[in-house]
């Protein structure tokens, strides 16, 4: 039957993103997968944030719905990134290129709260674009921007 067997990949994949902490592994058939993974994560990340800048500064006309659109992907792509982080996978560690620096995985417990203190910063970001409120939005802006630097200076090549 179509509608179980849908159901069932359903399930499954329910049950893999629950547990991706142990599954991150199984998701990546391969260590190019996850380090694909994750820069493309990125690279949607670069785009909304790139954005976002582009419409405060004047650089492209300034849209709510729009600004309102781009804080919400970033919001939601802010979680995505660190699955591709799986073992094995820094920079000297395969051949295929990556600037991940191995202090990620020396350093694990700062590195993952630099990535959340980014969840957090991107969430308040999208609340402050919601107001409306120019000044709220560039304080928030600024806030998401330091953690991309902070995380950048000290684990990314
Ligand atoms: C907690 C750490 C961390 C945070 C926060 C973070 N990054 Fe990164 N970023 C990395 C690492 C590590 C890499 C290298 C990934 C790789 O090459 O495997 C990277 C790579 C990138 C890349 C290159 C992707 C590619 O195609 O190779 C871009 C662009 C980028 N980040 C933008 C951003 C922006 C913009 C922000 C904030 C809005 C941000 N990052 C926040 C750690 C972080």
């Amino acid at each position: 039957m179509k509608f179980a067997k849908v159901l069932t990949t359903a399930a499954v994949a329910a049950a893999l993103t629950a547990t991706s902490a142990v599954s991150a592994k199984e998701l990546f058939e391969k260590a190019d997968d996850a380090i694909n993974y994750r820069q493309s994560a990125f690279t949607l990340i670069r785009f909304q944030f790139g954005d976002i800048r582009a419409m405060l500064k004047g650089e492209s006309p300034y849209d709510q719905q729009k600004m309102e659109m781009r804080a919400d992907n970033l919001a939601h792509l802010s979680k995505f990134p660190w699955e591709g982080f799986i073992a094995n996978t820094a920079k000297g560690e395969v051949k295929v290129k990556t600037a991940a620096l191995p202090g990620i995985w020396k350093d694990q417990a700062d590195f993952k709260k630099l990535s959340k203190q980014f969840q957090k910063n991107a969430k308040a970001l999208a609340a402050a674009v919601r107001t409306g409120d120019k000044g709220a939005i560039k304080k928030a802006v600024g806030g998401v921007g330091k953690t991309c630097k902070g995380c950048h200076d000290n684990y990314k090549d």
